[in-house]
């Protein structure tokens, strides 16, 4: 039997609401699968923890999560607490950049029985992959402030691009697009306006493009593709972008396919040397938080893409076609959350698709 080892942390808010839904549908498709999961969660990576020790992370925390295959991971954040910045950057971007997870693959889906807000589009029509750089770019701390408290005060931050570093994304997203049946990427770019670093991240694309004839390629300023991605999103096949960027459209494409609770990602170290982390593209969305309505679709939809990375791609497939079928039936048919425009709850959503998960017929 295939046993897999799997760092768990809910993290804050709904993290902790949704990883439990997550973990019963991942549980039901191992059974299913002869898989074996070793489970152990962790509380580190939230402001109970922040509460307690002062920090968000134990000294040992690499050491601990790197003996693990991969990491299933909630949503950190409660600016209550901690300001975000320092949550942040103390737990899950740590987590990015030491385990060299640079690429940040987040699905963009219609699916079936849910509602786009944009008219007119049907499940189908929206299908598109953001390939975000998930290691550099406009998120670096350095820089810092001078003159402060006075008339003069200046505030500076660089965006960091290397050459490894956009090369390695630009080529996972073109192999990527290769691989698809449309062979269509699109890369985000500001080169009119941010002048130093667009211009390079463009270069770099015409480069690496050389090596990919069987693509077609084209690019749009980030502002131009924000608004194509409402007016157009059936446009889209592989988009790439930098991390900031990046962010930005796998938040905007989410909302064009229903709602941002049905989002997963895959923070992906495709060299396979260090563990890869899923979480849902969300954060730990204080606002609902203790209630028990969080849309658990994300995280589940995130223990199929692990499922895919750890080498079970049947096993993967199972756990989304379950996730489409009960969808698929609607909220007169299905208990789906408030964002689904249903009563049901985190629990009930779970549930129903774990159950899904046990009964539906596997492809073969
Ligand atoms: P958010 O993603 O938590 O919430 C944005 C909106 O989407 C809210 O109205 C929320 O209710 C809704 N929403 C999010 N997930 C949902 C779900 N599963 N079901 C139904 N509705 C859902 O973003 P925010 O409010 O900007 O951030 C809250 C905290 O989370 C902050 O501390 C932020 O830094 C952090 N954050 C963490 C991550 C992460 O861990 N990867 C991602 C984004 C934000
Ligand atoms: C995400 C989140 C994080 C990011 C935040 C919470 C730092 O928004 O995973 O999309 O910007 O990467
Ligand atoms: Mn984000």
């Amino acid at each position: 039997m295939t046993a897999h080892r799997i760092a768990v942390i809910p993290g804050d808010g709904i993290g902790t609401e949704v990883v439990p839904a997550g973990l019963e549908a991942l549980q039901a498709t191992a059974d299913r699968f002869g898989l074996r999961l070793h489970l152990d969660t962790f509380g580190f990576a939230s402001a109970a923890y922040w509460q307690r020790h002062g920090t968000m992370l134990p000294a040992d925390w690499e050491q601990t999560l790197r003996g693990y295959d991969a990491i299933y991971f909630g949503a950190v954040g409660w600016p209550a607490v901690v300001p975000d910045h320092v949550s942040l950057w103390g737990s899950l971007l740590q987590f990015r950049r030491t385990f060299d997870q640079y690429v940040n693959l987040r699905p963009c889906r219609l699916m079936p029985g849910v509602r786009s807000p944009l008219a007119g589009r049907e499940p189908g029509d929206i299908d598109f992959v953001v390939v975000r750089e998930n290691t550099e770019g406009e998120y670096s701390s350095v820089g810092g402030r001078v003159f402060e408290g006075t008339d003069r005060e200046t505030v500076l931050q660089e965006t960091i691009m290397t050459r490894v570093g956009v090369d390695r994304v630009l080529r996972y997203a073109f192999d990527l697009a290769a691989r698809r049946p449309a062979r269509h990427l699109t890369s985000a770019t500001k080169s009119n306006g941010i002048s130093i670093s667009m211009p390079y991240w463009d270069e770099r694309v015409a480069a690496t493009a050389g090596r990919y004839p069987g693509v077609r390629l084209d690019k749009y300023h980030i502002d131009a593709l924000a608004a194509q991605f409402v007016l157009h999103p059936d446009r889209f096949d592989v988009v790439v972008a930098s991390n900031l960027f990046g962010d930005i459209l796998s938040d905007l494409g989410p909302a064009c396919t229903g709602t941002l609770g049905i989002a997963p990602s895959a923070n992906i170290n495709p060299e396979r040397d260090h563990p890869s982390l899923f979480e849902p593209v969300h954060g730990s969305a204080p606002d609902i938080a203790g209630k028990g309505i969080a849309n658990p679709v994300g995280q589940i939809w995130c223990g199929s893409m692990m499922l895919e990375h750890l080498g079970h791609p049947e096993a993967a497939a199972h756990l989304l076609g379950a996730v489409e079928d009960v969808l698929a039936l609607g909220p007169r048919g299905a208990p789906l959350t408030p964002d689904l425009h249903g009563t049901g709850t985190t629990a009930e959503l779970g549930h129903a698709i774990a159950e899904r998960v046990r009964e539906r017929p596997t492809a073969t």
